[in-house]
């Protein structure tokens, strides 16, 4: 199989483009279309990306204003644009139900209504989701807001602000990404770990304090991240924006869809000592500090305000996720497009105890994802919930045999999807839609 000992720069996502930009509102043009990489060197890999040949590039909007999206599908096949973490009508969320056919193009926009974030955009036709976000396509939304822009945080994009979006893929021995090969209907995983498309990647820092933006952006692996000198990160962000306060974390676990926001002390590094991100012991991203790293001070103690959980008048909603493989479902049901499973009232404080009874396997996770909304979790397995997992979230790992209790309220109506972000469950059927009215 295809193997690389050469180590090279992590590539950085471009900053799209608006195609207009006022105060009120910005537009840009999103194309998914087909590519071909160079992961290895002088190997040609078929890849499919957005505005480019893998992955895409970075959606900027301010909180309040107007996202307008001319998309464009360029690809032979059906997709759909999914905007991971938005809090927007159901309608415009680009979900199983609103696909773009090949050669078609369809324009969105909505109001920009929640606090800063790192969230994501991907394909989610029912049949090939997960084909699509293997071979390449998924991209970046960065939420921006006047609070957190006055916050002395890291966010120099490039400079001290980094996306890392973490993939892991299965290269036949032709450097191809063939995806009915690789296929396992538990998860569909690979041996070579990518970050934003590179192989084996090394990151030049020159700031002592650095954020990573911590994507994971694979079909089914969970992470376990940790540096390799053992030092604690300072995570500030989990899915949906700022924690309170910086959480000390020695280790960062994201499963599927999720992202954390982590900032480094690279001063706390040995002089001339090359420190790792890893998953385990397989590395994911080497930290290269330059000899003379500038100082860009110390991290507030308070990053936000983050309000009180309402859960008075709740709806309850029970859900549970059982089985494996090929027969895995929620509340005993698969997905069909014409089946409404849940519903629920706009505006009224939600709280739901979603079970994961697949135990077996050696413990199996169902990263459970909610469409149009920014939850907060209440419980895992009956107790609180660490401290770095206390703000908004729109993704949560389901522990083996575990439950986790969430509340939200949805703020607009229509038909919303939640799920597995395991892509080949989701595929199987592990989704269901709730009618919000
Ligand atoms: Cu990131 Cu319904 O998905
Ligand atoms: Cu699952």
């Amino acid at each position: 199989t295809a193997t690389s000992t050469t180590a090279h720069q992590m590539a950085l996502p471009p900053l799209l483009k608006p195609t207009r930009q006022t105060t009120q509102q910005v537009a840009y043009t999103v194309t998914a279309q087909r590519g071909k990489m160079a992961f290895y060197q002088g190997q040609k890999t078929n890849t499919l990306g957005y505005n480019g040949n893998y992955l895409g590039p970075v959606l900027q909007v301010n909180r309040g204003q107007t996202l307008k999206i001319k998309t464009q599908n360029h690809l032979t096949t059906t997709t759909s644009f999914h905007w991971h973490g938005l809090v927007l009508p159901g309608v415009d969320d680009g979900g199983p139900n609103q696909t773009v056919a090949a050669g078609q193009t369809k324009t969105v926009q909505f109001k920009i209504k929640q606090p800063a974030a790192t969230l994501w955009f991907h394909p989610h036709a029912m049949g090939s989701t997960a084909k699509q976000v293997y071979q390449g396509l998924a991209g970046l939304i960065y939420v921006r807001d006047a609070a957190s822009q006055k916050r002395h945080l890291p966010q120099t994009y490039g400079v001290n602000d980094f996306p890392v979006i973490i993939q892991d893929r299965q290269f036949t021995a032709d450097h191809q990404l063939d995806y009915e090969q690789a296929y396992q209907a538990d998860g569909t995983t690979g041996s070579t770990l990518l970050v934003n498309g590179t192989v084996n990647p090394y990151l030049n820092v020159t700031t002592k304090l650095v954020r990573l933006r911590l994507v994971n952006g694979s079909n089914a692996r969970n992470y376990r991240l940790t540096l390799s000198n053992g030092q604690a990160m300072q995570q500030i962000a989990t899915d949906g924006g700022l924690l309170p306060h910086p959480v000390a974390v020695k280790t960062v676990r994201l499963s599927p869809g999720e992202r954390a926001e982590v900032v480094i002390d690279t001063a706390r590094f040995k002089t001339g000592q090359s420190v790792t991100l890893q998953n385990g012991h397989q590395q994911v991203l080497a930290l290269r500090t330059a000899k003379h790293l500038k100082t860009d001070g110390r991290l507030p103690a308070t990053l936000t305000t983050l309000p009180k959980v309402s859960t008075a008048n709740a709806q309850h909603q029970s859900l549970t996720f059982s089985g494996m493989g090929h027969m895995v479902a929620i509340n005993h049901q698969t997905y069909q497009r014409n089946r409404i499973n849940l519903t629920a009232q706009v505006k009224r404080p939600q709280v739901w105890t979603i079970r994961n009874t697949s135990g077996m396997m050696g413990g199996m996770i169902h990263p459970f994802h909610l469409h149009g909304v920014q939850f907060r979790i209440l419980s895992i397995n009956g107790a609180t919930p660490p401290a770095n997992q206390r703000g908004w979230k729109d993704t949560v790992a389901l522990p083996p045999d575990g439950e986790v209790k969430i509340a939200f309220t949805f703020k607009d109506k229509g038909i919303y999807m939640y799920h597995c972000h395991n892509l080949e469950h989701e595929e199987n059927g592990m989704m269901g839609q709730i009618k919000v009215s």
